[in-house]
């Protein structure tokens, strides 16, 4: 271990887990100790992310995520165990201590030279023989010779191995090109060039590194882009095309658009701050990232169905993170690279100005699908404007969007103030629901499958969750010479939790210190919080160690699923 536990329990302290949460994700105080918020982890409407501050762990109930203060940063700044230490020591202006290089960081290094020396390689094409499809290609686009450089486009030759030979004879191994995803194995061994034929733009992250290609064919054919798969320097979900450029735009917004070509184009008409999801739907860590540059966000998706679909779910996304919302959709061309080229670069930045925001966006949406000249159509629309009023986090815009829409359709305010007071109930109480079955129900707390977990022997994990939740608790219980044995665990995740803590517990530290999310995988850290969220009773401990050790290993038939029930039951009981 490179850091000392010491070093870690301190880091942990001085980075209390509330806090550093709180600064990616706005968390409110309900009933008990813990703290509640969206998910920053996966997509959810009602809180089921929970904060313990006297555990000094997160937990969702959705997704399963859960861990650490080193475990969160790891997770959400994409960071290894040696990096989130780092992030969180100069968080907390405390000094590094002489550690071990990171292995991983040093891999890593590899494939970021990788990636620049292939771009620049497919950048150097486009001055060679064999680059020719690629720049008339880019001429038949205007694409200019200066946006090219600008954006290191370049073009992977028609071939199987230039872009392999290239850089097997500069030294990269056939491992790298294949972990960097520019080479695929071939069938009979060996491994080929991934992009062939296809003009080339790099994904370059926020700190100027080269971490992934996007190409797209040259001309017709299928499938129009290849992506990189995610590696170890890349996550399609955590990067956004353009973001390089667009972070330094004075604009003070920025401009979210599908396609690659958008953003060449507008980048190239001037507008500087055009951004593109790479072909997934807009992510919470791409609005995070967005977030991190401009408060303000101008969503320019393709005319089509599917993009003002996909506009309509990114908008409740970059809602939640507080970024003001503006819609452009482009009157009469496809996407805004086609409206630029036929109507100008003036004409776009007038949609820009004119652009409604994203309450009156989806409200304009909802009201076009309805007659508003008919009773039935009013019923209708006002039913639905409540709904989505209701989700507007401030009073006084509610306000301000009920009377407009009770004027649009003469009725008065109080009626459609009402339906967005019900209809906010209404949420809450799902909410509050989904948290209670979230906390009770058995089966769900038995098998752990959103973190990709499967016990093959439920009721015996159950007693191995127990005796883990005891010896966070009460570790006194377990110093003497009757611990059950590591061997008699059933599911190899809690095994490895259990010999972890007690490692802990024999080195005379407390078994949950900071340096267990060291030795867990983020999927067993997650398990690992989710069983520190349950209550633990101090008046039974030992009857309760007892109990559990004589069900380790036993199946359900032998332990019967009464037994089970009984335990749950006896688990709801105590949450009440
Ligand atoms: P588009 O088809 O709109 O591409 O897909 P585009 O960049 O605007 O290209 P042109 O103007 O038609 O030439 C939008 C984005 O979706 C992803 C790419 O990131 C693309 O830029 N995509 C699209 C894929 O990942 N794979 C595909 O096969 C198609
Ligand atoms: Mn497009």
């Amino acid at each position: 271990m490179a850091f000392s536990d010491d070093f870690l329990q301190e880091l942990a302290e001085r980075n209390p887990i509330e806090e550093v949460v709180g600064e990616y994700v706005p968390l409110t105080k309900r009933s008990g100790q813990n703290l509640f918020g969206l998910c920053p982890f996966h997509n959810e409407k009602t809180p089921s992310f929970s904060v313990s501050p006297s555990k000094q762990i997160y937990h969702c109930f959705g997704c399963g995520k859960g861990g650490n203060v080193i475990n969160f940063i790891m997770e959400i700044e994409r960071l290894s165990f040696p990096e989130a230490v780092e992030f969180l020591a100069r968080r907390a202006g405390m000094a590094i201590p002489e550690q071990a290089e990171d292995p991983n960081r040093a891999r890593r290094a590899r494939l970021y030279e990788l990636n620049r020396e292939a771009a620049r390689f497919f950048y150097q094409q486009l001055e060679a023989e064999a680059g020719r499809p690629a720049v008339e290609y880019m001429q038949r686009r205007q694409i200019t010779k200066r946006t090219a450089t600008n954006f290191g486009l370049g073009y992977a030759p028609d071939s199987w191995d230039a872009l392999c030979s290239a850089m097997k004879a500069m030294g990269f191994t056939e491992r790298e090109l294949l972990a960097a995803s520019l080479a695929k194995q071939g069938r009979r061994g060996g491994i080929y060039d991934a992009f062939r034929n296809r003009l080339m733009f790099p994904v370059i992250d926020v700190r100027g590194n080269v971490v992934a290609f996007s190409g797209r064919i040259v001309g017709e054919g299928e499938p129009k882009y290849l992506n990189s798969a995610d590696t170890p320097v890349f996550s399609k979900s955590h990067n956004l095309f353009g973001l390089n450029l667009a972070k330094k735009s004075k604009a003070g917004y920025i401009i979210l658009v599908e396609g690659n070509v958008d953003v060449v184009s507008l980048h190239q008409a001037g507008f500087d701050s055009a951004v593109a999801s790479l072909g997934t739907s807009l992510t919470n860590e791409q609005a995070r990232l967005i977030s991190n540059y401009a408060k303000r966000v101008v969503l320019c998706y393709d005319a089509d169905a599917a993009g003002q679909k996909a506009a309509q779910r990114a908008i409740p996304i970059l809602d939640r993170l507080g970024l003001e919302i503006r819609v452009v959709t482009v009157p009469g061309a496809k996407d805004p690279d086609e409206f630029i080229k036929s109507s100008g670069a003036e004409a776009f930045r007038a949609l820009i100005e004119d652009s409604e925001n994203g309450e009156e966006y989806r409200l304009a949406r909802a009201a076009a699908n309805y007659d508003l000249s008919t009773d039935a159509g009013k019923v209708g629309y006002l039913r639905e404007a409540a709904e989505i009023i209701s989700t507007l986090p401030d009073a006084v815009t509610r306000e301000v969007y009920s009377l407009r829409a009770a004027e649009q359709c003469s009725v008065a305010p109080a009626a459609v103030r009402d339906a967005v007071v019900q209809s906010r109930r209404r949420r809450e109480r799902s909410a509050k629901k989904q948290r209670e079955r979230a906390d009770t129900r058995p089966e769900r707390q038995m098998q752990p499958q959103a973190l990709g977990i499967r016990y093959e022997n439920p009721a015996s994990a159950a007693a191995e969750e127990g005796v883990i939740s005891l010896l966070a608790a009460m570790p006194e219980l377990f110093r003497a010479g009757d611990r059950p044995a590591a061997e008699k665990f059933s599911s190899p995740e809690l095994r490895h939790i259990y010999e972890c803590m007690l490692a802990q517990l024999d080195a005379g530290r407390a078994p949950g210190s900071a340096a267990l999310s060291a030795e867990l995988s983020p999927a067993e850290s997650g398990l690992y919080a989710q069983i520190m969220q349950r209550p633990v009773f101090a008046a039974n401990a030992r009857q309760a160690l007892a109990d559990y050790i004589s069900r380790l290993g036993r199946t359900s038939g032998e332990a019967t699923g009464e037994a089970i029930l009984a335990a749950a039951s006896r688990k709801r009981q105590q949450l009440q």
